[in-house]
């Protein structure tokens, strides 16, 4: 039952983020945290040489656990295909712009076993999405996870949903998934760019 592909939401986002990449399509992780869906989307890497992945975190804490995480894990060569930004993701770094972004991945909330107060906010998730949809090239995918189960998650998952659903159909393909027979249950919400 754990391993099943929907069994949890890591189970579940990852199954939705392996679709062949181009050799040279960039992925960011926006909320890297302890750099688990790093290192998921790390192993994507090998097969494509030009291509980077950008873990992002305005935690220093969680930059290094991901460094950590990424460094004891993969060899030299994909190690350094990743950038690391110490930063709040409301921005990329301005080289994005310049490159082919075909994935962007939010998990949102706090950092498991840190402070439960230094979240994910409301304002500061929907100024990046709004940025990372001019990022994306077309046919990328935004991923977002969001939680109910804290009060800024709460409010965060409805701005998210109503920023979602007001998307123009001609230009983006916006999906939802959860699990409806589980309480306080995570949403995901894909976003892609039309071709
Ligand atoms: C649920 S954790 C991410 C878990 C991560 N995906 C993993 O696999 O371990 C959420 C992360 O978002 C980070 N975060 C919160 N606000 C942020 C912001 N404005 N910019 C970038 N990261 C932020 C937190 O520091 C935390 O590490």
């Amino acid at each position: 039952m754990n391993n099943s592909p929907f069994s949890s939401n890591v189970h579940f986002t990852h199954l939705l983020w392996d679709f062949p990449l181009e050799n040279g399509d960039c992925i960011i992780d926006a909320t890297c945290g302890n750099g688990h869906d790093s290192l998921w989307l790390a192993n994507r890497l090998p097969r494509c040489k030009q291509s980077k992945l950008f873990c992002i975190d305005k935690q220093k804490i969680a930059i290094d656990s991901t460094r950590v995480r990424l460094q004891d894990n993969l060899t030299e060569e994909c190690f350094n295909q990743i950038i690391f930004v110490n930063d709040s993701h409301e921005t990329f770094p301005q080289i994005c712009s310049e490159l082919p972004i075909r994935l962007i991945v939010y998990n949102l909330g706090y950092l498991p076993g840190e402070q439960k107060s230094v979240t994910t906010t409301t304002n500061t998730s929907l100024i990046s999405l709004q940025n990372a949809l001019n990022l994306l090239r077309p046919g990328g995918i935004i991923s977002v996870t969001c939680y109910i189960g804290h009060d800024e998650g709460k409010q965060e998952t409805l701005a998210i949903k109503t920023f979602a659903k007001k998307l123009p159909k001609k230009y983006f393909t916006v999906l939802q998934s959860t699990w409806i027979n589980r309480n306080a249950a995570p949403s995901i919400i894909l976003i892609q760019k039309n071709i």
